[in-house]
């Protein structure tokens, strides 16, 4: 089997990063992770880059032309797929049309119910009965793209915004890799 090879963009924890990073180990599994971007050079996240001794770039946003170092790291590395992952930064329209290859992305909400940011916070006040996560592609909407794949559970009415984002996240560590599985195997 013939890997893409991708490239994980992280901000923070990395709790995604770092179940693909195990998922990627698979034989059988459509990925392979070459490159790690984050813009946060605090991110808890590069420490799962080193652990698995993936090359991994901390991005300066502040630079005019970051984006244009990016496309120019990922040229480098022959990367043909990009997942975000908690990556707190919108990618721009130039970006998009410059990398013409697969974007996906993890939402922690079944969009496109909560686009945006502050998600667990805006489902209790609203006091959703259900909600889960969804894996996109990215496209100029924020959080609009196609949906791949979501998934989904009730929230019991004693939950806390913690145990919300875990539940959710305990999701995503399925969704995510399902998703990249999906897309190799569907045409899109
Ligand atoms: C996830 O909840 C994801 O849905 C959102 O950011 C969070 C990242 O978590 N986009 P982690 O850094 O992968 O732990």
């Amino acid at each position: 089997m013939v890997k893409k090879k991708a490239c994980v963009f992280i901000s923070g924890e990395g709790s995604n990063l770092r179940n693909l990073l195990k998922r990627s180990r698979d034989y059988n599994f459509p990925i392979t992770i070459k490159l790690v971007i984050s813009n946060n050079s605090k991110a808890r996240g590069i420490n799962f880059a080193k652990k698995y001794s993936i090359p991994y770039l901390i991005i300066n946003t502040k630079l005019r032309n970051f984006e244009n170092l990016i496309l120019n790291n990922l040229k480098k590395n022959g990367i043909n797929i990009i997942c975000l992952a908690g990556y707190m930064k919108i990618i721009s329209k130039k970006f998009l049309r410059s990398f013409k290859k697969q974007i996906i992305n993890i939402h922690p909400s079944l969009l496109p119910k909560f686009k945006g940011l502050n998600t667990f916070k805006r489902i209790l006040r609203k006091k959703e009965i259900k909600t889960g996560c969804t894996v996109h592609f990215v496209n100029e909407k924020l959080d609009g793209g196609r949906i791949i794949t979501q998934k989904s559970f009730y929230i019991m009415s004693n939950f806390s915004e913690f145990e919300l984002k875990k539940r959710t996240q305990n999701l995503e560590h399925i969704a995510y890799p399902e998703a990249i599985v999906k897309i190799s195997r569907i045409n899109y």
